[in-house]
């Protein structure tokens, strides 16, 4: 029986991973759950974001199921004991340095797409974003300049091995869709996109069936509202596949439909819906669990191989939009347990 660990943190997590949950018990699969607080919600109980029985229930577990986690009241706290922490750790700790971001447009959601609908309705794209380095684990510091100036700096640094491997990724990944690999980087500025481009190059002799081309992340940020349509897979780094992938969410709608995997080396993960904590509508029933629901797909599909169940998740989801069910962030009226029932119903 294949243990899941359920950490829904802060904000609206607890209401998406309720959803989640139910649809993997309509499943009927060889399942047991085991429930650890992450985040806010782990302060106030255990005082640290990432108790010890959190992160040795996630070591435990075949699979983490994440909700969110980060709420405004706790933005006064020192960084280590920040929510973000929770998450942070994890993927450092885990070594879950792998994160798959599927963006695509599901049928019926062409008008709550921030683009025009001919150019929303192509886009089916994967992104590729590091997930264990870069300026997110640089080392952080802040101080005062010789004059008195207050100045924060966080160092930004990939070696090659860290790039090669996540660069393995993306080659697989884009072999395995429509054999077109984008690297997004800002090498005519930053060595350590330098060292990127080169590592990559040299990690596509590989590959010789994949096509790889590379862009700037700015161009890439621009070719992704003008023509989305013309990615496939997109490999980047940490901190440039954070923003872009918050960007390609609205492409398809609602950062409410994207769900999300962070894998080790073995194919261990934790799945978690990318929206976020939401705090401003939190507790009150309004939120999206699609992108949780869609994670727990990724879940069963990434770390227990059930492809079919995943399958099964992600029709019933789709059918459930093709037939009008709609969230506030989709433009309807549906509260988070309502749109689980319509999934539940179409699976
Ligand atoms: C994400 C989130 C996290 C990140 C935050 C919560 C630390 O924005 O998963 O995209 O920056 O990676
Ligand atoms: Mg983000």
């Amino acid at each position: 029986m294949a243990l899941i660990a359920l950490m829904p943190g802060d904000g609206i997590g607890p209401e998406v991973i309720a959803e989640a949950r139910r649809v993997l018990d309509a499943l009927g699969l060889d399942l047991s759950f085991e429930e650890a607080a992450v985040g806010g919600a782990a302060y106030l109980t255990a005082a640290h974001p990432l108790p010890p029985e959190s992160l040795d229930l996630a070591e435990r577990a075949d699979a983490v199921l994440f909700g969110a986690v980060g709420d405004p009241q706790f933005d006064g706290l020192e960084r280590e004991l920040r929510p973000e922490q929770a998450i942070l750790g994890l993927r450092k700790k885990l070594g879950l340095f792998a994160n798959l971001r599927p963006v695509r447009l599901f049928e019926g959601l062409e008008d709550a797409s921030a683009l025009k609908p001919e150019i929303a309705r192509a886009i089916d794209l994967l992104i590729v974003r590091e997930l264990t380095g870069d300026i997110y684990f640089g080392e952080h510091s802040r101080g005062r300049t010789h004059t008195g100036l207050r100045y924060g700096q966080d160092v930004m640094r990939y070696d090659e091995t860290e790039i090669a491997r996540i660069a393995h990724i993306g080659f697989t990944a884009a072999a395995g869709r429509r054999g077109r690999l984008l690297s997004v980087d800002k090498a005519n500025v930053l060595e350590t996109s330098a060292v990127w481009r080169e590592v990559v190059n040299e990690v596509r002799r590989d590959f010789p069936e994949v096509a790889l081309t590379h862009m700037y992340v700015d161009n890439a940020a621009m070719q992704l509202i003008r023509d989305p349509g013309q990615f496939d897979v997109i490999l980047t780094g940490n901190l440039f596949g954070d923003i872009l992938s918050d960007q390609a969410s609205m492409c398809v709608g609602s950062i409410g439909m994207l769900p999300s995997a962070a894998l080790d080396e073995d194919g261990k993960g934790l799945y978690e819906p990318i929206h976020g904590s939401a705090p401003d509508i939190a507790g009150q029933g309004k939120a999206n669990p699609c992108a949780a629901i869609l994670s727990a797909a990724m879940l069963l599909r990434h770390s227990l191989r059930l492809t079919a169940a995943a399958d099964r998740i992600e029709a019933a989801v789709a059918a459930a939009i093709a037939g009008g069910a709609r969230t506030a962030d989709l433009g309807g009226t549906l509260s988070t347990s309502a749109m689980g029932d319509a999934v539940l119903a179409a699976l």
